[in-house]
């Protein structure tokens, strides 16, 4: 395990420790941009209420519910559909990096962020697009909307080193590049170079 990951029950066994727990949705897609670059796969995150990106779900309680139930509760909360999910969804658990946009004092207690990947098909995947921006008591609120991942790199250089140059709510950038990386959704060359010239792109 990379540094700073800690499997599930060992991230449950620090009971002082407040946990949150976030998940990837993704699906695969025959659809193409302008009919000719493929999108292969269709990746959800969300822009929040502080404008930072993220994965959807949030804190949860082990005390009072299991990870996987407290971020049901989450996603139903923010994306207005219940979708369970599994303990074999979980992909891994790790300390929060200090962060500068914490606006909670040094004190307080360390956060563990647990990551789940969840597969679905294309039409679920439209549904919790469609609930996201209608139904979800979260949206326009803690969620200002959903948006895909764009995968592709175009001939400017855009796509996911543009996406990529955004920023993003604590180590979610990696917990994206990595779940790239290990689903193989993106070419490991492909990330490399899109990872690289995302550092230029605002500089
Ligand atoms: P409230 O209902 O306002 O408490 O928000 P929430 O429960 O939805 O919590 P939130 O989604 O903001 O997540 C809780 C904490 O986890 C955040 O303050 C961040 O530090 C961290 N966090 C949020 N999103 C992500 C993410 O996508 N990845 C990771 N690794 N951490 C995240
Ligand atoms: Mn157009
Ligand atoms: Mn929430
Ligand atoms: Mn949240
Ligand atoms: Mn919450
Ligand atoms: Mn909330």
């Amino acid at each position: 395990m990379a540094s700073g990951q800690l499997s599930r029950a060992e991230a449950l066994a620090c009971s002082g420790c407040r946990h949150a727990c976030h998940v990837m949705l993704y699906c695969d897609t025959k659809s193409q941009l302008f009919g000719r670059l493929p999108i292969r796969h269709i990746i959800l995150m969300q822009m929040r209420f502080d404008g930072l990106l993220g994965f959807p779900g949030g804190f949860v309680k082990p005390s009072e519910e299991t990870l996987e139930a407290g971020l049901s509760r989450e996603l139903l909360e923010e994306l207005g559909v219940a979708l369970p999910i599994l303990v074999e969804d979980h992909a891994d658990s790790c300390y929060a990096p200090a962060s500068s946009h914490s606006s909670s004092s040094s004190s307080s207690s360390r956060l563990i962020t647990h990551f789940y990947v969840k597969k679905m098909e294309e039409e679920q995947i439209r549904e919790v697009e469609r609930a996201a921006a209608s139904t979800a008591t979260d949206h326009g609120q803690e969620v200002l909307g959903m948006v895909r991942v764009p995968l592709y790199t175009t001939k400017g250089g855009g796509g996911l080193a543009a996406f990529l140059s955004h920023s993003f709510i604590g180590n979610a950038r990696s917990q994206l590049a990595d779940s790239l990386l290990r689903l193989n959704l993106v070419a490991p060359e492909e990330l490399h170079k899109a990872l690289t010239h995302s550092l230029k792109i605002h500089t």
